[in-house]
């Protein structure tokens, strides 16, 4: 077996999901590298969750009965779980949502809505990049369109690096708000938010961050960041589906306004107007996603009990163990930067002109599980001109095995269509 350095225990981490041990067409082993679409859940989170609908399930915040008591202060005490895993100032400060992509919304809507000096306008710009998910694309060209702000963005170099040659010009005195990923989804670039930060600081603009493909895979820490805005998802990091995380700066979330109306999230109603409770809450109509956050509590408590800095460095070590063995892969072409450095555990990559879709599909065949296509990032396959990329991504319980898997399926791709 493989041995590498920095490696995690992944046979005893891989004991905690069930799912590793699925057989797929007729009894081929499961090899899972789709873990930037979404992770596996482990055991820990799993009981949680079905606890929360056996022994407590009921709404939270309205009710004085013993299940309302536990169900909220479980709820509760997931937004402490999350604080204390991103280092946020405040619990007050994480609003939970449904996913990153209503985190993003949520931000561009506030301050589409926002009065000076927050308010997005005509006149002011948005600035994001070309290597952003489309949730981070889509929701500010709304905004664009909405307002008639001008919409900007870095370019992207060959190698698959943010282009910031012309930081002063595309950040300027008019620009509001800059927002980018931490890590691409599709190329697995790591961006340096230092110099981003430091400029969208100068100009006064406010930075948010996308941090779906980071939050899962390394330390965050939002205040070494220096961002306003942090968004992330539960499901990439061990949690349930439909839990996001938006973190944003104390006096912001006070001074901007709600987007979504509803019950939680007021003070008082009269049928003229409304007042609004202090965030997290004012952010947060309707009854919340409750076992998902108990859940995405469980999730953080499981990856802590790790290390997320002993993830960081098993999974650099397969990156770079996949980036060697895929490099002499012959026809095969990564997309996105060729070592480990300021990198994460997605790898996408060409093989040939056999299209992605056909190498996905024979890879399944052999029981693994890869993603094909744009990866929701399509201008990146605009910018070097492809169609689409298979993309391999590892996380905790991947193993040097999985990457051997991997390169032998591809072998098999490149003899099955000749
Ligand atoms: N954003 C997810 C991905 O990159 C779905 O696959």
């Amino acid at each position: 077996m493989t041995q590498l350095p920095g490696l995690l225990d992944t046979e005893a981490i891989r004991k905690d999901f069930p799912i590793l041990d699925r057989l797929v067409h007729d009894g081929k082993k499961l090899v899972y590298l789709d873990n930037a679409a979404t992770s596996q859940k482990p055991r820990q989170v799993l009981d949680v969750l079905s606890d929360y609908y056996e022994r407590y399930n009921s709404n939270v915040h309205r009710g004085v009965h013993v299940l309302a008591e536990e169900a909220t202060a479980a709820y509760e005490s997931a937004r402490d779980k999350v604080a204390e895993f991103i280092n946020a100032p405040s619990r007050n400060e994480v609003i939970f949502t449904k996913n990153a992509s209503e985190s993003l919304n949520l931000v561009a809507n506030m301050l589409g809505f926002a009065d000076e000096p927050y308010r997005v306008e005509r006149g002011t710009e948005v600035v994001i990049t070309e290597m952003e998910h489309h949730s981070n694309i889509v929701p500010w060209q709304l905004l664009s369109q909405r307002t008639g702000a001008k919409l900007k963005w870095f370019g992207l170099t060959d190698e698959g690096r943010l282009d910031l040659s012309n930081i002063d010009e595309v950040i300027t005195e008019q620009t509001k708000v800059v927002s980018f990923v931490l890590v691409s989804n599709i190329l697995g670039t790591v961006n340096p938010v230092e110099a981003i930060v430091r400029r969208a600081q100068e100009v006064g603009a406010l930075v948010v961050v996308d941090a779906s493909q980071a939050a899962p895979h390394m330390p965050l820490d939002v205040q070494a960041l220096q961002a306003d805005f942090v968004a992330f998802t539960g499901h990439k990091m061990c949690g349930p589906t439909g839990i996001g995380v938006l973190w944003g700066r104390q006096e912001l979330l006070e001074d901007l306004p709600p987007f979504l109306g509803g019950g939680e999230m007021i003070e008082t109603v009269s049928m003229h107007s409304s007042t609004y409770a202090p965030a997290p809450h004012k952010f947060e109509a309707g009854t919340p996603p409750i076992a998902q956050a108990i859940g995405l509590g469980a999730a953080v408590d499981y990856l802590s009990s790790i290390g997320m800095e002993n993830i960081a460095a098993h999974e650099h070590a397969i990156t770079a163990y996949a980036l060697e063995r895929l490099s002499a892969v012959p026809d095969l072409r990564i997309v996105g930067p060729v070592t480990a450095e300021d990198r994460g555990a997605a790898i996408s990559f060409t093989l040939g002109d056999i299209h992605p879709h056909d190498v996905g599909q024979v890879l399944d065949e052999l029981g693994i599980a890869v993603r094909v296509g744009h990866h929701c990032a399509r201008p990146v396959c605009l910018r070097y001109g492809i169609p689409a990329t298979t993309r391999a991504s590892f996380y905790l319980y991947s193993t040097p095995a999985e990457v051997d898997a991997l390169v032998e399926g591809l072998e098999h791709v490149r003899n099955f269509f000749g």
